[in-house]
């Protein structure tokens, strides 16, 4: 297995470094292959990103990313998306699941991930800016196609503004029969009312697809209710290359201090390490994880007094003692 590793900016840098640690302690036969992105690049070459990187991606099975700082420049096209679109990635997987805050919270957002309103179909005027949000059949088909096959006797949420947006329309109509053509148990919800439903009830939801945007939106939404960004895991899949990161960004508020929870970006791992077919590797460090924050060694977010360096060798330790018993 080889794996481009992007540490990006920010906290970045700090949380995939201490994610790598806890890689190490499960002694797998993985090529970690470094490459550097994004705004620090930026500052010092004039590109975030070259084609050469792109080339790197290209040798590698997929990417574990940090995150990027976005650089101050009004032509700045985004590098995730960019990555996003190049590999077809369609499908971004994101676990809600509590872990002591929100304990009964676990659903799954399956976020559309390369059309809406992140298409990059914009036109500039002088006095408008039109951004247009393309929304196919294809792209609805797989994505749906996709939280289907996440199901397994859950209940699919379908989040849309179809009393709106006629692009809506196509997704929800398109996710409803994907629905039934799998006979899968299904329910429509507008996007407003999700939001409500998702402070006063969360614990309701089981499993929610969605366009690009909404999904994006939602997910930073979830993230509170379950104790924050620095918990949250994100999977980038397409089908035959995948790009592994936390939810949260570089988090420029806090870097370089220690204080980034780096839970996020470990349990990014282990969804590297599940699809890589990895299964068990995968569930000793969610295992591990939650060991270690049940025993309260955690970072101040979550009102802990340890460092990113010292919550991912707590995890790495933990999975080392599992494996001598
Ligand atoms: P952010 O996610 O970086 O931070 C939002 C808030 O959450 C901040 O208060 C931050 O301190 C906190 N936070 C985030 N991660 C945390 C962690 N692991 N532990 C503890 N606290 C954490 O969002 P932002 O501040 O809006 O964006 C900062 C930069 O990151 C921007 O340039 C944005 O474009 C970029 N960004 C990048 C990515 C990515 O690369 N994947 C994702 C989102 C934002
Ligand atoms: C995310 C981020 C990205 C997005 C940005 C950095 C392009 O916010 O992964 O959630 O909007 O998708
Ligand atoms: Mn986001």
């Amino acid at each position: 297995m080889k794996v481009a590793v992007v540490e990006g900016d920010g906290i970045g840098k700090e949380v995939v470094s201490a994610a790598l640690k806890v890689l190490d302690a499960l002694s797998l036969d993985i090529e970690e292959v470094p490459v550097e992105i994004g705004y620090g690049k930026w500052k010092r070459t004039g590109k975030a990103i070259t084609e050469d990187d792109f080339d790197i991606f290209e040798s590698c099975d997929c990417i574990f990313f940090g995150a990027i700082t976005t650089p101050p420049d009004p032509d700045y096209k985004s590098v995730l998306v960019r990555i996003r679109q190049k590999f077809d990635l369609y499908a971004n997987i994101r676990p809600i699941k509590g872990m002591g805050v929100g304990e009964n919270i676990d659903f799954t957002i399956v976020r559309e991930n390369t059309e809406g309103m992140y298409s990059g179909v914009e036109q500039v005027f002088p006095d408008a800016v039109h951004s247009t949000r393309v929304i196919t059949r294809r792209g609805s088909e797989r994505i749906a196609e996709y939280a289907c096959s996440l199901a397994r006797g859950k209940r699919l949420t379908i989040v849309h503004k179809a009393n709106i947006l006629k692009s809506c329309r196509l997704f929800r109509d398109v996710c409803i029969g994907v629905a039934d053509r799998h006979k899968i148990l299904w329910e429509d919800m507008l996007v407003d009312a999700v939001a409500h439903r998702l402070v006063l009830d969360p614990e309701r939801f089981e499993l929610i697809v969605t366009t690009n945007l909404f999904g994006d939106i939602l997910s930073d939404m979830a993230a509170a209710l379950i104790g924050g960004l620095g918990l949250c895991a994100s999977a980038n899949i397409g089908e035959d290359y995948a790009l592994f990161e936390p939810v949260h960004g570089s988090a420029p508020d806090i870097a370089g201090k220690g204080l980034a929870n780096p839970v996020a970006a470990i349990l990014s791992l282990a969804m590297m390490l599940k699809w890589f077919g990895r299964v068990e590797e995968s569930d000793a460090v969610h295992d591990a994880v939650s060991r270690v924050l049940a025993g309260g060694i955690t970072t101040p977010d979550l009102g802990g007094r340890y460092s990113t360096a010292e919550v991912a060798e707590a995890v790495a330790a933990a999975i080392e003692k599992e494996q001598a018993t």
